[in-house]
């Protein structure tokens, strides 16, 4: 049974859902599953962009035997070497032994790591400004280093302008048969996802991510074909646009995150007083999360949304709770930068969230902590520090 759909005359997705993966790289949890999309040109020569991961290799397999209609597959480009697209890739190696792999120098390497294969002179080697051309369609192989593995490339497409994009611009999420963007409702549910896959997955490498949009906006893209989430052939500059800010590690909004961990609702309690009045005084992009039932992925995700992050935790073995601890520890592995922070603790006997957190939030780039900081004792018993706090949030957001 052929699962196939056309994205121009001539090139078609033939990816493949897996909405039973629960743990997305056994990290990430996924509500709706993913894609993994790979696509086929059919032209005097035949080339195929990516495979898909092993879990979902049976109909991939079935769609190329269709597409190739006893053809032998030409060329296959590689954009990306981590296994959900490269897992296929021994064994379309052994079996078209006529194909050429196309590559970057890295990529051939990962090769052999991966599957122990010498290609020898199967490898073309590619690298910024060489191209490949398969009859009508000309490719043209633009270098992606760390977004977000070393040895990635992207490719262009003369005569249709589609980007081959690896993992960029991807998304969480299987597609229900709309494989366009325009066929499914970009809403905030679906940014939300689009960005959590991004900061959590491509955030690191903002710089690199700035590096690769200067070098695409010197093409005529008209359609970005990811190896995740939809195929984008219209808006195509709203998806650019938040890659640029997100990238930049700029906030989408100014509004509040308030992750708080909390043992016996306390410190919860505080957080929701803080939320009370920062609403109070018109602030309505807040989010509340305790970070105990919400995956970090999720906080990760709201902390690139948002110019302002509350931090409310108790004391744990002279810590942040373990869960904050997490939290904290990602934003700064992930490198997110220009937020303001204001810091709420918690703790008995010795508080100390307040002095590790500011820590680990001065080691991080210009992350702000602001100065009005909350140290509770056990529990909170006046308004005053909580109204304090809201008001210099406020005003922060009104001057930054
Ligand atoms: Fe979708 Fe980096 O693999």
């Amino acid at each position: 049974m052929k699962t196939i759909r056309k994205i121009s005359d001539s090139i078609y997705y033939l990816g493949a859902n897996d909405r039973r993966l629960s743990l997305f790289e056994n990290l990430f949890p996924l509500d709706n599953g993913v894609s993994y999309n790979s696509y086929f040109i059919d032209d005097e020569k035949t080339a195929l962009a990516d495979t898909v991961d092993r879990f979902v290799a049976d109909p991939f397999f079935e769609n190329l035997e269709y597409l190739l209609k006893g053809r032998k597959l030409d060329y296959l480009i590689v954009h990306h070497m981590e296994p959900d697209h490269a897992a296929n890739m021994g064994r379309l190696i052994e079996m078209y032994p006529e194909m050429k792999v196309v590559c970057s120098m890295k990529a051939n390497q990962m090769i052999q790591q991966f599957f122990g294969a010498d290609l020898g002179d199967r490898a073309i080697i590619v690298k910024d400004g060489d191209s490949l051309s398969l009859g009508k369609h000309k490719l043209h192989f633009v270098t992606a280093a760390m977004v977000h593995w070393p040895e990635v490339i992207m490719s262009w497409e003369e005569s249709t302008g589609i980007l081959f994009s690896a993992d960029a611009f991807g998304a969480f999420g299987a597609l229900d048969g709309r494989i366009f963007n325009d066929e499914i409702a970009i809403d905030e549910g679906w940014w939300s996802e689009a960005r959590r896959y991004y900061a959590n997955i491509v955030g690191k490498y903002g710089l690199q991510v700035q590096a690769v949009l200067k070098k695409a906006a010197n093409l005529d893209v008209k359609m970005i074909a990811p190896l995740h989430g939809p195929v984008w052939r219209k808006d195509i500059a709203d998806f650019i646009g938040k890659y640029d800010l997100w990238s930049r590690y700029q906030p989408e909004e100014k509004g509040v995150l308030i992750a708080y961990a909390s043992m016996y609702g306390n410190t919860e309690s505080a957080a929701n007083a803080l939320a009370l009045a920062l609403a109070d005084r018109g602030v309505d992009k807040l989010e509340v999360r305790d970070v105990s039932v919400t995956d970090v992925s999720e906080l990760i995700s709201l902390a690139w949304k948002y110019s302002h992050i509350v931090i409310a935790a108790p004391t744990y073995n002279m810590n942040m709770h373990p869960k904050m601890e997490h939290f904290v520890m990602d934003m700064k592995h992930l490198n997110l930068q220009n937020r303001a922070v204001s810091l709420i603790e918690n703790g008995s006997w010795a508080p100390a969230v307040i002095k590790v957190a500011s820590e680990i939030l001065s080691s991080m780039k210009n992350m702000r902590i602001l100065e009005e900081k909350i140290s509770i004792k056990s529990a909170l018993h006046s308004i005053q520090p909580i109204e304090k706090m809201a008001d210099e949030i406020v005003e922060d957001m009104k001057n930054n």
